[in-house]
């Protein structure tokens, strides 16, 4: 064979591995689905390449191919946009316009990127909060904080709290001309973890008097005992966010060192004497016939202490609510859930619905039945644009 044809031959290798993406039958737009899925898979594996090779953390990869698509903070027409830091952590917020003769709402809004990446600048998040502010003439704050791997659990939890502490101040609702009895927090995915966990802890906060009217989920994390859920086993390989990914980012948010992840990955992480809370998110219990369809409950293996003593936050409920008892769960204002059928955080959601309205929550929950992980941020596909219009539709009805 000739230098020409092996050439040939790789290419054609590589290009119907990038090409070739199993999709599930009800997937609307597939092409377009693989088209958006060719980059995220080269980047991915350069990035893991690039940590193989020891160059740099595969995080710092693709956040460096992330941050092409961040957009400067520009007001347009109907949205004012500026920066600012509320208690050190910075911001972007999003002001109508146009006037007005009320107060508006106002949303604490959290993106997603597994506790490791992401920005409120990402051009995706930036739009959302734009459109967001327009549609709902609602003023949108929108939160960073910082990220693994230099920064772990609970940092990331402490910017966000620290964020929505200064916005529920009287001082402040005043500037923005924001309704102290209308104010709502949404996140995606690592943003709806944080989102949950800080309307948790707000619940009980003696000195911050005004409180949240809804809390909005999106696809969110909300535990880390259990790596062997029926959403983990059928999106194992999922294109979005695979199991590998999952468990790593997972045990990035609580530490650099890999033992963690690997003890997560075969679910021996979890020690004897944490095994009262293995009932919190027990699928078995939590899920409906639906969606535990003929898979079999095992009971995570029991991890060593020194491991859980070292990384208490898997255990810690900052880091993953569904650990909050009822107690707990009762007081929650008025709660809104998308879970996505081909998503492996599906069934995260899908046992906090269970349990909120066990303690008597209210709640909306909407089953995207062809959603995957990530859908809302694909603005160029019909899906995003659908659970996008749910989403503030709900928004537009509660807040
Ligand atoms: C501003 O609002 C008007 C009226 O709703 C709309 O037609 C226009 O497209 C909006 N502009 C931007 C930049 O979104
Ligand atoms: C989980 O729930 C199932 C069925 O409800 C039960 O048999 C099992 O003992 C539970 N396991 C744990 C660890 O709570």
């Amino acid at each position: 064979m000739g230098g020409k044809t092996i050439l040939l031959l790789i290419a054609g290798v590589l290009g119907a591995y990038y090409v070739y993406t199993p999709l599930p039958d009800n997937i609307e737009e597939p092409w377009r689905l693989v088209w958006i899925g060719i980059p995220v898979k080269m980047i991915t594996n350069l990035a893991l390449l690039v940590e193989f090779l020891g160059i740099d953390h595969f995080v710092n990869t693709a956040m460096f191919f992330m941050s092409f698509q961040e957009v400067p903070p520009t007001s347009d027409e109907n949205v004012t946009v500026m920066e600012t830091t509320f208690n050190d952590v910075p911001v972007r917020v999003y002001v109508p316009t146009r006037k007005s003769e009320i107060l508006r709402r106002g949303l604490f809004y959290v993106h997603g990127g597994g506790w490791c990446m992401g920005d409120a600048a990402l051009f995706n998040y930036d739009f959302l909060s734009r459109r967001t502010a327009d549609r709902l003439d609602a003023v949108v704050v929108s939160t960073n904080y910082r990220l693994a791997p230099k920064y772990h659990f609970p940092n990331q939890f402490e910017d966000v709290y620290n964020a929505l502490r200064w916005l529920l101040r009287q001082e402040i609702l005043e500037k923005y001309g924001i309704d102290p009895k209308r104010i709502g927090i949404s996140g995606d995915s690592a943003g709806g973890n944080l989102a949950a966990a800080v309307t948790q802890q707000l619940i009980d906060d003696p000195d911050i008097k005004i409180k949240l009217k809804l809390q909005s989920l999106i696809y969110p994390a909300l535990q880390t005992l259990d790596m062997d859920l029926p959403s983990y086993r059928e999106n194992r390989d999922s294109l979005v966010l695979s199991k590998p990914l999952m468990v790593r980012l997972w045990s990035e948010y609580f530490t650099t060192d890999r033992s963690l992840e690997k003890t997560m990955f075969f679910n021996q992480h979890v020690p004897m004497e944490s095994s009262h809370l293995l009932k919190f998110v027990n699928w078995s219990s939590l899920l409906t016939e639906k969606f535990k369809k003929g898979h079999s409950y095992y009971s995570p293996n029991h991890g060593s202490s020194e491991l859980a003593k070292k990384y208490p936050g898997f255990l810690d409920v900052r880091a993953a609510p569904l650990l909050a008892d009822d107690n707990k769960l009762r007081d929650l204002p008025l709660t809104y859930i998308i879970t996505c059928q081909y998503d492996i955080l599906r069934d995260d959601g899908l046992m906090y619905v269970t349990r909120l309205r066990n303690a008597g929550v209210q709640v909306t929950h909407n089953h995207i039945e062809d959603g995957f992980h990530g859908a809302l941020s694909y603005n160029g596909l019909k899906i995003g644009y659908r659970i996008e219009n749910q989403y503030m539709n709900w928004l537009s009805k509660n807040l």
